[in-house]
């Protein structure tokens, strides 16, 4: 069998990923391509990657029509620093010894393999197949390979590619100039998931964090892909950037902010009775819907799932579906980023997103106003903590006793005087 293994970054998958992907599989014959998006690349800054989730859906998306793939989330599962010679040697053992694997790599790692980890012993278990663009330099490159297979032992075969010169940080850089418009070189479909979830916008909220926040959000995004649906995970993760941008313009703890959305949902795809049975604390919890209950759940499971010893950090999960009196700046954030963050579409978000800019307790209000008027509708109970945290919003507004009461005595005023 014939196996060809695709690793990067894919900040986005674009054209040139799949015409390189295409060729090798024609060229080569390959049965199977495992596409690797990378979890945590140790050779690049963190604050240079997009967080892994999207990453692979929008390979997901792109690569749905080739059934040759198999896209494997084994790199971003993995926690700390991937090597693809851990990957190959993971992904061999589901293969027989006369399996032939190919690494499918542009023409840049001829000058670069030698840096990487294990490299002597990576290709003596896999064949580069190197592919070669129009216009590139063959016969520089063809030393190269040779001198790879006198030194090494390498097996290396060039092939040709009708590769585009094309390259995801150009691809992002057209995202920010196009207004909306899918740049050319994007796979059909692409686009739709940037503009979802407002990707590769500036500034990355990521840059406000502190670097072993950085570091432990990609950790816990890692392990929440074991935990959660991919859906959920975007969910969550946009919620995060949602949540960082909030405390950055209200004076919030950004860190703090950060990790709290990002784990918000992850008790989300239990039942209610495993809800019980992981988190005793909540076996006398009136609540039996896990619209509500998944919050508290979370907040209990938190420290013993994550390792996460923060009260202020699992109070904002525990109320985050219904607020509660008292709410602090950090269950305001996450209330609020969780109802606002970009995927969200229920209703007319504009009008609280556009408070949420300028007043975070206008705009928290009102998304509790907006929640409490679909209860209604649907004929469901609004929670008690929602209302009285209303009700207290509602009191400390700095036009409680202004404008709207004025209002109301001026009208009973000129009530009176048409009665007199
Ligand atoms: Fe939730
Ligand atoms: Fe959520």
């Amino acid at each position: 069998m014939n196996v060809g293994y695709f690793g990067g970054t894919f900040d986005p998958i674009h054209n040139g990923h799949l015409h390189m992907l295409d060729a090798a599989t024609k060229v080569f014959a390959l049965d199977l391509v495992i596409v690797m998006p990378a979890g945590m690349p140790y050779h690049k800054d963190l604050l240079a990657v997009s967080p892994a989730c999207f990453r692979y859906m929008m390979c997901r998306r792109a690569l749905s029509r080739r059934p040759e793939v198999v896209l494997s989330a084994a790199e971003i599962r993995r926690r700390g620093p991937s090597y693809t010679i851990d990957t190959v040697h993971d992904l061999k053992r589901d293969f027989l010894p006369g399996d032939r694997f190919y690494l499918i790599c542009g023409s840049d790692i001829l000058d670069t393999i030698q840096h990487w980890y294990h490299f002597e012993e990576l290709l003596t278990e896999l064949v580069l197949a190197v592919a070669i663009r129009p216009g590139e330099n063959r016969s520089r490159l063809e030393q190269r390979a040779q001198e790879l297979q006198r030194r090494y032992g390498a097996e290396v075969i060039l092939y040709d590619t009708p590769m585009l010169p094309v390259s995801s940080t150009a691809i992002r850089q057209q995202i920010e100039e196009s207004r909306g418009r899918s740049p050319a070189d994007l796979p059909p479909g692409v686009m739709r998931i940037i503009r979802r979830y407002g990707l590769y916008r500036e500034p990355n909220p990521m840059v406000w964090l502190q670097p072993e926040t950085r570091r432990q959000v990609v950790e816990l995004e890692s392990k929440l892909f074991d935990l959660i649906s991919l859906k959920r995970l975007a969910h969550s993760v946009s919620t995060m950037f949602e949540a960082i941008r909030l405390a950055k313009r209200f004076g919030g703890d950004v860190n703090r902010a950060a990790i709290a959305a990002l784990l918000h949902d992850f008790a989300k795809e239990l039942t209610v009775s495993e809800m019980r049975a992981l988190a005793p604390a909540l076996e006398s919890d009136p609540r039996d819907s896990n619209a509500t209950l998944h919050g508290p759940a979370a907040g209990q499971l938190l420290e013993s799932v994550f390792g996460i010893n923060d009260p202020e950090i699992a109070d904002a999960i525990t109320w985050h579906t219904t607020l509660r009196e008292g709410a602090t700046m950090l269950d305001k954030i996450i209330f609020l980023a969780d109802k606002i963050e970009p995927s969200r579409t229920f209703g007319d978000l504009g009008p609280i997103r556009e408070k949420a800019e300028r007043d975070l307790d206008e705009a928290v209000l009102a998304t509790l106003e907006g929640v409490r008027q679909h209860l209604i509708r649907e004929k469901l109970k609004v929670h008690p903590a929602s209302l009285a945290a209303m009700g207290e919003l509602m009191r400390e507004r700095p036009d409680a006793s202004g404008k709207g009461s004025r209002k109301i005595k001026i009208k009973v005023k000129k009530k009176r005087k048409k009665d007199d």
